[in-house]
């Protein structure tokens, strides 16, 4: 297993291949546990709108729950417990159980506020955040100033990078390098393994850690590889 390295395969086979105790971060954002509405029609622009975003979702496989034998998998190549993890509310309970019941990690919870969000409210509160939750027993973290130690970033969400990158979950970068920066050192060893169109990998060069990622759909692997060569021809090579 090469390092600053990204593989097209299946996390579940390719984490096989890296040795125990030798990751120091793992930043993942696995495929969410989403009930569609699919099937109900709507004519309004609106209800157009979610439709088209809950096809493409289902249509790239980003919707189907993951395999959380991946989960041991994880535990077993971190150096101590230091992961986030992207998810939505119906997954909380999941990850609080095994992260935190079993294994006695500390939690905290990363939120993006996202600004401008469908204004869907009828019967429920608007979907205006997304959850990162992040367990450590043993890992780093040390921000390094005021700003980095917030636990809520508020942004608008990020159309542009979505049609740049054409991945339909993608997460802003300038979150991602802080959480990089806060629960790492240079030269450290993070892992992806649900790359997506290779955010993580984008903010480990831009901070200076190695990296290792994997991605099972080649069009999104692809798209990583693209972004990951501008990253580093910008940053004159690494
Ligand atoms: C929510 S997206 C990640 C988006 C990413 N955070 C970004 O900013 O672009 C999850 C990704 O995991 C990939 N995936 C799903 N199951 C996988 C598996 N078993 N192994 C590797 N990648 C997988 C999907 O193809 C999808 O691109």
């Amino acid at each position: 297993m090469l390092l600053n390295k990204i593989y097209n395969e299946d996390c579940l086979v390719g984490l096989k291949k890296i040795p125990d105790n030798f990751v120091d971060l793992v930043l993942i954002d696995p495929p969410y546990d989403i009930c569609t509405i699919g099937g109900k029609k709507g004519t309004s622009k609106l209800a157009k709108g979610i439709l088209k975003l809950e096809r493409e979702l289902v249509n790239n496989d980003l919707v189907s729950s993951f395999d959380t034998k991946v989960l041991d998998e994880l535990v077993r190549v971190m150096k101590g417990i230091n992961i986030y993890i992207w998810c939505n509310v119906r997954q909380i309970p999941m990850y609080i159980k095994y992260f935190n019941l079993q294994l006695k990690c500390k939690l905290e919870i990363v939120i993006w506020n996202k600004t401008n969000p469908m204004p869907l409210y009828g019967n429920t509160y608007m979907n205006d955040k997304e959850y990162c939750l992040y367990f450590r027993n043993g890992g780093y973290c040390k921000p390094a100033s005021y700003e980095d130690a917030k636990t809520v970033y508020v942004s608008k969400s990020n159309i542009e990078d979505k049609r740049l990158y054409e991945h339909p979950t993608i997460k802003p970068l300038e979150l991602i390098r802080k959480m990089i920066r806060n629960s790492s050192k240079e030269n450290d060893v993070v892992l992806d393994c649900f790359l997506g169109s290779g955010t993580t990998v984008v903010a480990c060069i831009l901070e200076h850690r190695n990296y290792i990622g994997f991605e099972i759909n080649k069009k999104y692997y692809d798209m990583s590889n693209k972004r990951i060569n501008e990253a580093k021809k910008n940053l004159g090579g690494r």
